[in-house]
C-alpha cells in the first residue's frame, strides 16, 4: 500500500498581484501552510504582506500563480466562497463593525452557519471573557486590545480550517500583544492552521512554527522559526539586533 500524505492546508505558488494594472506588487512569492502549522510573515513596511493576504482571500486578483486550499485550486475564487471552504481572514484594519454589538458581530461571522450557532458562540465568548460579559455592548465602545479579540472571535465563527490574520498585535501594549498571541496558539491547538502576518518579528517568530521574510514583493528567506529568531540578518533587520 502506498502511504498517501495529506496536501497542505494553504498553498501559494509564484503569486503576481498588484493594484495598479501593469504594477505587480507581488513578484511570484510562494509559501506553503501544513495542517495544524502556525506560520510568520515578516517584512518591513510596504514588503507586500497584506496584498498577499488579500490575493489569498480573494479581494485581489492574482495576475499569475496558483492557490490551493486542501489540495485543490481556489486561485481567484471568490471569498465567500472561500469561507465556505474553510478559510478565514481577518484584516489589519476596520475588522469590526463599531456600530453593530459585540454579539451582532460574532453572529455576523457565522452568517452561512445553519446549526450548532448557539454552542460556536459559547466556545468563541469563552476564548474571550472580556467579551462574554459585555455582548449587548457597541463594539465601537471596546479598546483596541478588546477590538482585535472580537475581530478574531468574528473570524472563528465558522470553525475555519485556515484563519488569515494580518498584524493582529498592531498597537496593542506589550501585555494584550501577549494576551492575543496566547489565545491565537491556543486556536491554533485546537486544529486551525494559521497564517500570521506580523512587524511584531521576535514575538510572531517565538509563537509560530515556521516563518517567511518578504520583501519588496518576493520570498528572502524561511525556514524553521527558531533558526530565523538567530538568524543574524533578520536579527539586523527586523528585531534591532
Ligand atoms: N490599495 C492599494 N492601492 C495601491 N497600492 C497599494 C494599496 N495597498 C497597498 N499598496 C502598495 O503595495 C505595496 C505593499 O503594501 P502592503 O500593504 O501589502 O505592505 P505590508 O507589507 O503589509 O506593509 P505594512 O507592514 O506597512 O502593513 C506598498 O508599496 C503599498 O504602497
Ligand atoms: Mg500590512
Amino acid at each position: 500500500m502506498t502511504k498517501t500524505q495529506a496536501a497542505p492546508l494553504l498553498e501559494v505558488k509564484d503569486v503576481v498581484a498588484g493594484y495598479a494594472s501593469e504594477v505587480d506588487i507581488l513578484h511570484g512569492v510562494s509559501i506553503t501552510v501544513h495542517g495544524g502549522e502556525m506560520v510568520a510573515i515578516i517584512g518591513p513596511n510596504g514588503a507586500g504582506k497584506s496584498t498577499l493576504l488579500r490575493a489569498i482571500f480573494g479581494l485581489l486578483a492574482a495576475r499569475r500563480g496558483q492557490i490551493k486550499l486542501k489540495g485543490q485550486d481556489v486561485t481567484n475564487h471568490a471569498p465567500n466562497e472561500l469561507v465556505l471552504r474553510g478559510l478565514s481572514y481577518v484584516p489589519q484594519v476596520d475588522n469590526v463593525f463599531p456600530s453593530l454589538s459585540i454579539l451582532e458581530n460574532l453572529e455576523m461571522g457565522a452568517f452561512i452557519r445553519e446549526e450548532g450557532l448557539a454552542e460556536r458562540l459559547e466556545y468563541v465568548l469563552s476564548l474571550f471573557p472580556d467579551l462574554a460579559g459585555r455582548r449587548g455592548e457597541k463594539a465601537g465602545k471596546l479598546s483596541g486590545g478588546q477590538r482585535q479579540m472580537l475581530a478574531l472571535g468574528r473570524a472563528l465563527m465558522l470553525d475555519p480550517n485556515v484563519l488569515l490574520l494580518d498584524e493582529p498585535s498592531a498597537s496593542l501594549s506589550p501585555k494584550m500583544v501577549d494576551m492575543i498571541f496566547d489565545r491565537i496558539k491556543m486556536i491554533n491547538a485546537e486544529g486551525t492552521g494559521i497564517l500570521l502576518v506580523e512587524q511584531n518579528a521576535r514575538e510572531a517568530l517565538s509563537v509560530c512554527h515556521r516563518g517567511y521574510v518578504l520583501a519588496m514583493g518576493e520570498n528572502r528567506l524561511e525556514g524553521e522559526a527558531k533558526s530565523l529568531l538567530d538568524n543574524e540578518e533578520v536579527g539586523k533587520l527586523y528585531m534591532g539586533t
